[in-house]
């Protein structure tokens, strides 16, 4: 069976049971302050199982694209080297919120594996949960007698918390969950050990497929267990193992969800899979990496320097070294398998196709400015080779080799290894640890649990009407950080508090009580559909009625940006075309940046374009169209354009100015008039493909001005007020470029002169015509001079000092090319080792070599010791 079958059949199945069948959320979440990436099939419905959200349906089912990289469930270094773990996977999932508990989950479960896939029931095992003393839970004898209606006794194992307990988290929903397990050993080899002892001891073929979680617990901060009122189903099968059982194969490399790329990685490296060990671990590696790093980019997440950036450039970084180091890939080549991909997944997931180019070319410059930066670490590996004496490399090189050139321990033993050198792996390690120690010191922090103060409250988002409201805390929670300065979190009914979403910053602004005390809100985010309010304290008399206020100046001058940043986008897709996409937003007070797939520079003349663009729709004084909550489908029908990897509801926001339309949740001005003016202030490249504005509106336009002014005064100032300042400039210019060119000349005389004095100088010792003197003059002008020294006399030793400023000194070391081949002279360690007296270094070749320093104070002990390289 084809792997897009074995998907639609799981969907089919589970439409078949009243479930709705929805598209896989993004893969990267945007606005999650809890989690990178989708680790698992239930994080897009965390929402629901707070009870923070009603869902759309009780039942769902889908496909979700998800990605492990750190953390319980997987470690990004162990991908490649067993046969059935990744970095992105797809999880088929099905959900009962509050619907159908565990009897129809099992007896789903049951049915679809051994009636609709047909796998054979005796390789199959099932586990259930044993009980935990420290939880004060018991054994799930619920879900074991449920079980024995389906799989004989001996079949149903019974596990421990560790693997058959399922939590979201530190805190949160979690129950006991059941897995099924698949025995794809031959008959042989089940003959010699029971498939029962294998289960969860990471035997390649006896595996986990799927797990089903009933929710009926939540974790507290204290760690202890509650009841949830309502119990929950959340499944999660690894649809890669699925697909290895039912293609009869031994490995999910094996399966048609991975052999085209094996295919291509064999065509492109001319190396084949499947005969080296070692080669195919790197095969695995890219085959597996280049779909995690592909979905990511078209999810909007370009690799970069931190956060969910920084991991995604981690795992491309990661393949590109193993197909360095053990296929032998010295250019980019992982970017050409972004068109298989495309072509494989393309149907269950249109975004690959969609997003081809940017993955495309995004992959392919980050590969070639990756092999760059290896090619300069190996330069300094040759280095610290070089500099080792006992052919033990110190951990604490090695270690920074893997942090500021991502050279991993691997790659540096490999290389050492070739040139006979080993590594101290114990000081890598422990330097790792120290950084590591570093990291988790920095982020410690403790969040307590809700304190709820009203249970049955909703809360409601008030803030694109008014900015000032009566409201109460129906719950708050205490974070306290181990680096001092603690926080509270609080939740109101109702708020006119904006939080941070969609590019735009969280309100700020205070509550206040009734007796006049204001507790300052610092930050807004949401967290789980939830609006959270950050404060330093907590108000007293909790219980109250505060009136909250947003700073309306932050706030207006944010929407300001925040629709300017809209008319931008209308001006970037009508100058320079529709490929334009949206592929990242800051909107703060401030300034606005966007980001934006775009394959070449936008050249001044279209920026000017752009700009005169943004200001017509500004003097136009559109108003704002805004239609809250209108079917996604009509939107879209009506031309409002929706972000890639962005995920919406079934009702939207459309906010519209004239002919700009975009689905937003943002804040925005009442009139595009409101915005006063805007103003690019650059433009630059992020990324291949895409590139970034910068720009400034309202207030902030007035301040650039302001100082645009004052600086040009102080300029005319400087220059006495000239009637045509340009002018001015440019004849000044003029001047000095002429005068520059006499200087030269005066300097060529001057040197002409020194020429014969200092030939007059020259001592001869040893058949060497030496000297060694202090000079005044400039760099180029020496060089000159040495060599047309050098082309009238034989057997040349010239050392020149200068120094051009108090804290500034030079070497300049010329021999006679002949003297310097046959007497084994060498300029470049002369100056090395002369350099030491003005504190500085060089070097050069054997025949010219200079160094520069800072202490010119140096300059007299350096002519004394020259004389030693002839003598
Ligand atoms: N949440 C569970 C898991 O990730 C089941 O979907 O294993």
């Amino acid at each position: 069976m084809k792997s897009q079958e074995i998907r639609s059949k799981f969907l089919d199945f589970y439409n078949s049971k009243q479930h709705l069948i929805v598209p896989s959320a993004p893969m990267v979440l945007k606005n999650d302050p809890t989690l990178m990436f989708t680790n698992s099939g239930m994080a897009p419905f965390k929402e629901y199982f707070l009870g923070n959200a009603a869902p759309k349906s009780t039942r769902i089912a889908d496909s979700q694209k998800c990605l492990r990289v750190s953390g319980k469930h997987n470690d990004l270094e162990e991908v490649g080297y067993d046969t059935y773990h990744h970095t992105m996977f797809e999880m088929l999932g099905n959900w009962s919120f509050g619907d159908y508990f565990k009897k129809e989950a099992i007896a789903w479960a049951w049915e679809l594996l051994t009636e609709v896939y047909k796998i054979p029931k005796d390789i199959l095992y099932v586990t259930v949960f044993e009980g935990d003393k420290e939880d004060g839970t018991s054994m799930d004898t619920e879900a074991y007698d449920l079980w024995k209606a389906h799989i004989s006794e001996d079949r149903i194992l019974k596990g421990n918390k560790k693997d058959n307990f399922w939590e979201m988290g530190d805190q949160g929903p979690c129950g006991p969950c059941s897995e099924i397990h698949v025995d794809i050993r031959s008959a042989e080899e089940k003959a010699k050990i029971d498939g029962k002892s294998l289960v969860n001891e990471d035997h390649p073929q006896v595996v986990e497929i799927w797990n089903l979680v009933f929710m009926q617990y939540n974790r507290k901060a204290s760690g202890a267990l509650e009841e949830l009122p309502a119990k929950h189903i959340d499944t999660g099968m690894g649809f890669e193992r699925l697909c290895m059982v039912l293609q009869n194969v031994q490995s999910n490399y094996d399966t048609d969800v991975f052999t085209p790329l094996i295919r291509e990685i064999e065509t492109i490296s001319g190396v084949a899979y499947g005969n080296n060990e070692k080669i195919d671990v790197a095969i695995r590696v890219i085959a597996d990496h280049v779909r995690a790093v592909a979905f990511a980019i078209a999810d909007g997440q370009l690799p970069s320097n931190n956060g969910a950036g920084y991991v995604i450039r981690r795992i491309l970084r990661r393949a590109i070294r193993y197909g360095f180091t053990f296929l032998n890939q010295k250019d980019p080549f992982i970017f050409k398998l972004a068109e298989t991909l495309s072509h494989q997944m393309g149907d269950a997931f249109p975004e690959i196709k969609k997003q081809f180019t940017l993955v495309h070319n995004v992959i392919k410059e980050e590969e070639a400015s990756f092999l760059r930066t290896l090619d300069q670490g190996l330069l300094l590996l040759d280095k610290v080779i070089e500099e080792t004496k006992d052919k033990e490399i110190a951990g604490k090189k090695a270690f920074e080799l893997y942090d500021t050139y991502g050279f991993p321990l691997d790659l540096t033993q490999l290389i050492a290894r070739e040139k006979g050198y080993t590594v101290n792996e114990d000081e890598f390690a422990s330097e790792m640890e120290k950084q590591k120690n570093r990291s988790r010191s920095a982020s410690a922090s403790e969040t307590g649990d809700w304190i709820i103060l009203d249970d049955n409250s909703t809360e409601e988002f008030i803030g694109y009407d008014t900015l000032k409201s009566d409201i109460k805390v129906t719950r708050y929670r205490k974070v306290t950080s181990k680096k001092g300065g603690d926080q509270y979190q609080l939740v109101f009914n109702k708020t006119p508090f904006y939080p941070e979403g969609g590019g735009q910053v969280g309100d700020k602004g205070y509550i206040e009580t009734n007796n006049g005390d204001v507790i300052h809100v610092l930050d807004t985010k949401k967290e789980n559909n939830v609006i959270i309010h950050f404060t330093k304290n907590l108000p007293k008399n909790i219980e109250d009625t505060f009136t909250a206020v947003v700073n309306e100046e932050y706030r207006n001058l944010s929407a300001s940006n925040h629709t300017a940043t809209h008319l931008l986008h209308q001006a970037l897709r009508t100058i320079l075309g529709t490929h334009v996409e949206q592929k990242g937003s800051l909107v703060n007070p401030d300034y606005l940046r966007f980001d934006f797939s775009h394959f070449s520079k936008v050249e001044a003349d279209q920026l000017e374009e752009i700009e005169a663009f943004v200001n017509a729709r500004i003097k136009e004084n559109l108003p704002l169209i805004e239609k809250r909550a209108i079917p996604m489908q009509q939107a879209i029908e009506e031309g409002a354009i929706a972000l890639f990897g962005e995920k919406y509801g079934d009702d939207v926001r459309a906010i519209k100015f004239g002919k700009s339309m975009e689905l937003c949740g943002g804040t925005h001005v009442q009139q595009t008039g409101d915005i006063w003016y805007f103003k690019i202030k650059s433009e630059g490249a992020v990324a291949a493909g895409i590139r970034r504005i910068e720009a400034i509106t309202n207030v902030a336009v007035g301040n650039y001005f302001e100082e645009v002014e004052k600086n040009y005064t102080e300029v005319k100032q400087l220059l006495k007020n000239p009637k045509d300042l340009i002018k001015s400039v440019s004849n000044l210019q003029d001047e000095n470029t002429a005068l520059k060119k006499q200087v030269e000349q005066l300097l060529k005389d001057k040197a002409k002169n020194m020429k014969g004095e200092l030939k007059n100088q020259l001592q001869e010792i040893n058949g060497v015509n030496y000297l060694a003197t202090k000079v005044d003059l400039d760099p180029n002008s020496i060089k000159n001079l040495l060599f047309e020294l050098g082309g009238e006399v034989d057997n040349l030793f010239v050392l020149f000092a200068t120094a051009p400023t108090k804290e500034k000194a030079m070497l300049t070391c010329y021999i006679s090319k002949d003297l310097a081949n046959e007497r084994g002279y060498d300029a470049g360690k002369v100056v090395r080792e002369l350099g030491k007296f003005i504190h500085g270094g060089g070097g050069g070749q054997n025949f010219f070599a200079t160094a520069g320093g800072k202490n010119p104070g140096g300059i007299p002990k350096v002519l004394d010791k020259a004389k030693e390289y002839i003598s």
